[in-house]
C-alpha cells in the first residue's frame, strides 16, 4: 500500500542543550521552503516533547502537492504558479494536476473528463437522505451527513489498500461533490433536484443543477461559467490547511475516504477557516456603507472586541493573498458582466481594504485580505445565496484533500496521526467516598 518515493534531502544537524545533555537531530531539506528538524527521537533520546498548539512551526508530513511561500505571496499547485493556472488552464485539468502531478494530454484530459462526468450521478436511494432534514438546514450540515453516508452505497471503493479502489473512490468524490451541492441547494429552496448532464462541463454542469428548473429551459452564461471555474481553481489546495489537516489525520487511522472528507467538511464550516467567505459577506453587509467602516476597523482593533475583519489575514500569508487577487479580477468581471459594478458590498469592500491597508494595526501584524474577502461578493453576484459559500468552497476544496489524503494513504512514512502534550491537571490522588465530601 505504501509506495511514494521520499525526495527529502539530508541538510545537516541540529544540537539541542538540555539539562547536562547534548542531543543532535536530523536536518533535512525539500526542493524549496523552509528545511525540518527531524525531531521524531526526541522522546525516546531526551524524555520531552515539543510544544507547538497550532501547529505555527510544525511539518506534520512530506507533499509534493502545493507550496506557499507566505513572505513572497506565491502558491504553487505541482509547481505551477495558481496566477498562471487561472489564466489558463480550467478546474478539471487543475484536478488531473493535483491527482496525478502532471498537466494531462489531450488524451489524457479527454479520458479523465469522461471518468469525472460518467460519476457525476448519485445513488437515487441518497436523494432521500435529504429529506431527513428540515428545508432551512445550513448546506453545510447537509453536506457533512450526505457525504459522510456515501461510505454507505459505495463499499465497492472504502478498501484503502486497494490502488484502483483509492482512484475510483477519488473520482467519486470529485465527481459528486457537485451534484450533491446542487441537491443540496435545491433542497433548501424547495425546488426539485435537477440531474447532471453528460454533455455539460464540469462547472457548467453544476450551475444548471443549480439554477434550471423542470418548466424552464436554462442556458449557461459562459462568462460567469468561466468565473466560476476559475473560482474553483483558486480554492483547489492549500498545504496542510485545517481542513486538510483534519482529513489526513481521520485518514491516517484507516478510515474509508468518504468519512475522511466528511470530516474535512466539518472542519472547514469554521468562521476562521472555509466559513469566512459567509462571515466576510454578512461583515460587509453589516457595515453597510463606507461610512462605517471606520468604526469597524476601530473594533477589529480592539482587544477587548472578539470582532475580527473577516476575510483578513492568515496564517502564512504575510502579503496579499495571490488568490485573493485574482478573486478580485473574478468578482470585476462578474460584477461587469451583470451590470452590477456600482454593488454597495463592492464599495464597501474597498473602502475596508483601502483603509486597513494603510492602517499600522493591520501593516505590523500583516494582515493582508484573503481569498474570501472577495468570493462573498462575488457568489453572492452568481446567484448563490451566503449560506452555499462555503458549500461551494468544499466543492472545490475536495481535490485538494482527496489528493492529500491518497498522498499521506501512500507515504510510507506516515502512520497514525497521534499528538502528545503537556499535562497541567492534578497530580494523582485517591477517590473520596460521597458520605466523606
Ligand atoms: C482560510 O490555512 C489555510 O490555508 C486556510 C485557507 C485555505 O485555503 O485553506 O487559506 C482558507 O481559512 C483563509 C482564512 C479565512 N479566515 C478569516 O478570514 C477569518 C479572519 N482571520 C483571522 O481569524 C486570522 O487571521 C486567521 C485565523 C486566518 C489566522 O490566524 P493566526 O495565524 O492564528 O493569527 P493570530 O490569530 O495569531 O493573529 C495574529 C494577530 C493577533 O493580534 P495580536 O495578538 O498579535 O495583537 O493578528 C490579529 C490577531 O488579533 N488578527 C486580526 C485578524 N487576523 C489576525 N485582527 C483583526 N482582524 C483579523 N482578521
Amino acid at each position: 500500500m505504501n509506495n511514494k518515493p521520499s525526495n527529502i534531502k539530508d541538510v545537516g544537524t541540529a544540537t539541542l542543550n538540555y539539562g547536562n545533555q547534548q542531543y543532535k537531530f536530523p536536518v533535512f531539506g525539500g526542493t524549496i521552503g523552509p528545511n525540518v528538524v527531524d525531531i521524531r527521537k526526541l522522546y525516546e533520546k531526551a524524555d520531552i516533547f515539543t510544544y507547538d498548539p497550532g501547529f505555527t512551526s510544525t511539518a506534520s508530513c512530506e507533499s509534493d502537492l502545493t507550496f506557499i511561500d507566505g513572505d513572497q505571496g506565491v502558491l504553487l499547485y505541482r509547481g505551477y504558479p495558481i496566477e498562471q493556472l487561472a489564466k489558463h488552464s480550467n478546474f478539471l485539468e487543475v484536478c488531473h494536476l493535483l491527482l496525478y502531478g502532471e498537466l494531462p494530454t489531450p488524451a489524457k484530459m479527454a479520458e479523465f473528463d469522461h471518468t469525472i462526468t460518467f460519476h457525476t450521478m448519485v445513488h437515487e436511494q441518497l436523494g432521500f437522505l435529504f429529506r431527513g432534514f428540515r428545508r432551512d438546514a445550513h448546506p453545510m450540515a447537509v453536506m457533512v451527513g450526505v457525504v459522510g453516508a456515501l461510505s454507505a452505497f459505495y463499499h465497492d471503493s472504502t478498501d484503502i489498500t486497494d490502488q484502483k479502489q483509492r482512484e475510483i473512490a477519488s473520482h467519486r468524490l470529485i465527481a459528486k461533490m457537485p451534484t450533491i451541492a446542487a441537491m443540496a441547494f435545491k433542497y433548501s429552496i424547495g425546488q426539485p433536484f435537477v440531474y447532471p448532464l453528460n454533455k455539460l462541463g464540469y462547472t457548467e454542469n453544476f450551475m444548471r443543477m443549480c439554477f434550471a428548473v423542470p418548466c424552464d429551459e436554462y442556458k449557461v452564461n459562459p462568462v460567469l461559467a468561466k468565473a466560476l471555474d476559475t473560482i474553483f481553481i483558486l480554492h483547489a489546495d492549500h498545504e496542510q490547511n485545517a481542513s486538510t489537516s483534519t482529513v489526513r489525520l481521520a485518514g491516517s487511522s484507516g478510515a474509508n475516504p468518504f468519512a475522511c472528507i466528511a470530516a474535512g467538511i466539518a472542519c472547514l464550516w469554521g468562521p476562521a477557516h472555509g466559513g469566512a467567505n459567509e462571515a466576510a459577506l454578512n461583515m460587509l453587509r453589516e457595515i453597510g456603507t463606507i461610512d462605517r467602516v471606520p468604526e469597524y476597523v476601530k473594533k477589529a482593533k480592539d482587544k477587548n472586541d472578539p470582532f475580527r475583519l473577516m476575510g483578513f489575514g492568515h496564517r502564512v500569508y504575510k502579503n496579499y493573498d495571490p488568490r485573493a487577487k485574482v478573486m478580485r479580477e473574478q468578482c470585476y468581471a462578474v460584477l461587469d458582466e451583470l451590470g452590477m459594478k456600482d454593488d454597495p458590498l463592492l464599495k464597501t469592500a474597498l473602502e475596508l481594504e483601502r483603509i486597513a491597508l494603510q492602517d499600522e494595526y493591520f501593516v505590523e501584524r500583516k494582515l493582508y485580505p484573503n481569498i474570501d474577502f472577495y468570493s462573498g461578493i462575488t457568489l453572492k453576484a452568481l446567484g448563490f445565496p451566503t449560506d452555499m459559500f462555503t458549500a461551494l468552497f468544499a466543492l472545490a476544496r475536495t481535490v485538494g484533500w482527496v489528493a492529500q489524503w491518497k498522498e499521506m494513504v501512500e507515504d510510507p512514512q506516515q502512520k497514525i496521526g497521534r499528538p502528545r502534550q503537556i499535562y497541567t491537571g492534578p497530580t494523582k490522588r485517591d477517590y473520596i467516598p460521597l458520605e466523606k465530601r
